[in-house]
């Protein structure tokens, strides 16, 4: 049965959200545990985005076209993503990020279990780069994901100051895939 909102009762910023959510396009839910597509109003999300890649205009060259993901238990953000076409039957993961106060509980693996089976059948490959920073390759190993290349030099190409993770300095991109053609 649709649930009545009493419109009257909440904020225009609350009714805003409330919009928001309500034109996401929910994918899964078990009651509990919720993904949806967020179709609408992305850079609601900045502040987690952020967490993933700092730099905002590096994250302006793939929002608007990559399909963004987000999890949520018990009504609460968890976690987003965000999911390109690259063409070729390749999709990457151009961001993953979850909200500090709930990191490793799971739900990281939750939202790429769900992508993989999400893009698995219309697409081969599902890639991942990232900085060379060993705890977030462990987490994309522990997800599956293997080593594929590395791009010389590209944080220190491509973005306006020197990003670092864990007290060193990202140099070059590492990429890791997965083969969605055997999932799972
Ligand atoms: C990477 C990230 C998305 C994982 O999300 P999560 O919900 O914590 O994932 P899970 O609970 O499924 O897995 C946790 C694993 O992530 C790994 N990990 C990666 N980065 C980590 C970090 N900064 N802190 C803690 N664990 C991290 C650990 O190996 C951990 O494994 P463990 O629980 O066995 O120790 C999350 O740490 C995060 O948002 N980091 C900041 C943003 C980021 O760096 N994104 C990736 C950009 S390429």
């Amino acid at each position: 049965m649709q649930q009545k909102i009493d419109r009257s009762a909440i904020s225009p910023d609350e009714s805003e959200k409330l919009k928001d959510k309500l034109a996401d396009n929910l994918q899964v839910s078990d009651g509990i545990l919720e993904i949806r597509q967020i179709l609408r109003h992305k850079k609601r999300f900045l502040d987690l985005l952020l967490l993933a890649d700092e730099q905002e205009s590096m994250i302006n060259l793939y929002l608007e076209r990559g399909e963004m993901f987000a999890l949520y238990d018990q009504n609460i953000l968890r976690t987003i993503c965000v999911v390109t076409n690259e063409g070729n039957k390749t999709v990457e993961l151009k961001n993953i990020a979850t909200d500090p106060q709930y990191q490793k509980l799971g739900y990281g693996k939750k939202l790429i279990k769900f992508i993989s089976e999400h893009y698995a059948g219309k697409y081969d490959t599902l890639l991942v780069g990232t900085g060379e920073s060993p705890l977030t390759v462990l987490f994309y190993e522990q997800n599956g994901f293997k080593y594929s290349h590395r791009i010389k030099n590209f944080f220190t190409d491509n973005y306006d100051h020197p990003i670092y993770e864990d007290g060193k300095q990202l140099v070059d991109m590492i990429y890791l895939q997965k083969r969605l053609s055997d999932w799972p």
